[in-house]
């Protein structure tokens, strides 16, 4: 038989194993693992020779927005899924879960999904899937929750705070029990609405509108609370499975940490801004408007917080690293953070920048560097954390997130020889990330300058090379990345354990 790809003398990392051994593709599938180098000869269309290189399973990104309407009241987002889907893969990520946005003015879910569709259709360089962000929690959208998993959608995101999306416990509570009972997961953003706009409103009372005052109107008590609250009224209603979005802080951690102590089925997410930006770099200082290419929600925390999240990301509290790539302009005075500049507000005011920031291509690099620190993330837990968790946690596994025969999609990320190697080029010493490298279409990165150890070299969707770093770039196709339908959660067993416990009865409280 002939391969239509075989990546020969490379370094496998998976979720659990370290170790050499060759990979054969037949189409879009995994066909054969093989001892390191035995594959060296074999028939294939194209040879990849990875010596001195890690293999791992593309990255999976399940928590992106792209292409977003004003649903914040603040801004659109600066990409598009064909510009966000681009830069993915040139960071090594062939998924991303991005959000199908339901207005509050729009009764229905399912209309929601449509629109997301025809926005990504024939326009996704990566595979893309979809998470229902939930704007209105009215009858008809309850009733929706159940066609969800029939049209491939297994999660839904509600929000505590935000004033165009925010919604009250109650109809957090009406979710959560429509969710259960559908085996859809309830993505939680935990902070305290009332709380911000309160501590927001007394902030511009006294001309505190510069934008490094967002964290001043977003302290850790106001996410510690919300978390909180979210994970009470989930175990309310029988212990609905929830998974808290960009944990940012010591005190939600904790939470968490307690409650999958617990036994609760509460799992949580972290981004790449509270593990490598820090509020004393990005947000203190000076009041200039400069604050602004940092602000996003939560806001990047201090030293202490971030110790504290990357302790959660090694010991499992945190199941996940994704970007929460909310791009907007920086300098774009329409739908960017300038936006909120106005004669009377030179500074802007925070409350009107568009909370958000880019990190869809940096996500895997960056996380990629920290490998190197032996306190940090071991290479089996980096893709862990990015790509097998949320491959299980959203349904997608082992097609994505794994390198089985016969079972995965071969989405493969193939970096560089390591420090040291003879067979690193020399062009990667002192590698810094520049926006000018980047592929998405966002006039900043919040991570300029920063150092990284590699970059991924190739990137390879269902068998296809789509990033050749030292070639032309991008080399996959616009319209090349397909729709994945996904399946209920996996991971941990979690609806197996609410089968069990059986269905919410109020009689029983
Ligand atoms: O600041 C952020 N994270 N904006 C994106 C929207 C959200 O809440 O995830
Ligand atoms: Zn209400
Ligand atoms: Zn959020
Ligand atoms: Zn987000």
């Amino acid at each position: 038989a002939e391969y239509d790809l075989v990546i020969t003398n490379g370094v496998c990392v998976t979720a659990s194993d370290v170790a050499a051994f060759d990979i054969g593709i037949c189409g879009e599938k995994i066909a054969l693992l093989a001892p390191s180098g035995s594959l060296a000869t074999a028939p294939t269309k194209r040879l990849i020779d990875a010596e001195g290189g890690y293999v791992m399973p593309g990255g999976v990104d399940c928590h992106v927005h792209l292409q977003e309407p004003n649903m914040f009241g603040k801004g659109c987002s600066a990409d598009t899924f064909e510009t966000g889907t681009r830069s993915a893969i040139a960071g090594g990520t062939t998924t991303i879960v991005a959000f199908a946005p339901q207005q509050r003015t729009e009764p229905s879910l399912l209309a929601a999904l449509d629109a997301a569709h025809v926005l990504a259709r024939d326009n996704c360089y990566s595979d893309y899937g979809f998470h229902l962000l939930v704007g209105n929690a009215g009858e008809q959208a309850l009733s929706e929750i159940a066609r969800l998993p029939e049209r491939g959608v297994t999660s839904l995101k509600i929000f505590m705070t935000y004033e165009a999306l925010q919604l009250c416990d109650r109809d957090i509570l009406s979710v959560l029990a429509e969710a259960r009972t559908n085996q859809v997961l309830t993505m939680i953003h935990a902070e305290n609405g009332d709380v911000l706009t309160w501590l927001t409103d007394r902030l511009e009372k006294r001309g505190l509108v510069a934008p490094r005052y967002h964290a001043h109107s977003r302290p850790p008590l106001l996410e510690d609370e919300a978390t909180n609250r979210a994970i009470a009224l989930a175990a309310l209603v029988a212990q609905t499975p929830i998974l808290l979005v960009h944990v940012s802080d010591a005190g939600a951690t904790t939470r968490i940490r307690e409650a999958q102590t617990r036994g609760q089925p509460v799992f949580a997410e972290t981004c790449p801004q509270y593990l490598f930006l820090t509020r004393e770099e990005h947000l203190d200082g000076p009041p200039g408007f400069e604050a602004a290419k940092h602000v996003c929600s939560p806001p990047p925390r201090d030293k202490a917080a971030q110790a504290a999240i990357w302790t959660g990301l090694r010991n499992g509290t945190f199941a996940m690293l994704n970007s929460d790539h909310c791009p907007f302009n920086f300098d774009d005075d329409v739908s960017g953070k300038k936006a909120c500049i106005t004669e009377d507000f030179p500074l802007g005011r925070f409350r009107h920048i568009p909370n958000g920031i880019p990190g869809v291509e940096t996500r895997l690099p960056l996380a990629f560097a920290a490998t190197d620190r032996l306190d940090r993330l071991p290479l089996t837990k980096l893709v862990e954390v990015t790509s097998t968790n949320a491959a299980k946690l959203y349904g997608l596994y082992p097609k994505k997130g794994a390198l089985m025969p016969g079972l995965s999609d071969a989405d493969l990320v193939v970096w560089y020889p390591n420090e040291g190697s003879t067979k690193r080029p020399a062009a990667l010493s002192g590698l810094r990330i520049t926006n000018g490298m980047l592929h998405h279409d966002v006039d900043y990165t919040p991570y300029e300058g920063r150092g990284v150890a590699n970059w991924p070299r190739y990137t390879v969707l269902r068998g296809k090379v789509v990033w050749d770093r030292d070639g032309e770039g991008i080399v996959g196709g616009k319209g090349y990345g397909r729709f994945v339908e996904r399946e209920a959660s996996t991971l941990n067993d979690i609806w197996q354990r609410v089968e069990e416990a059986g269905q919410f009865d109020e009689e029983k409280l």
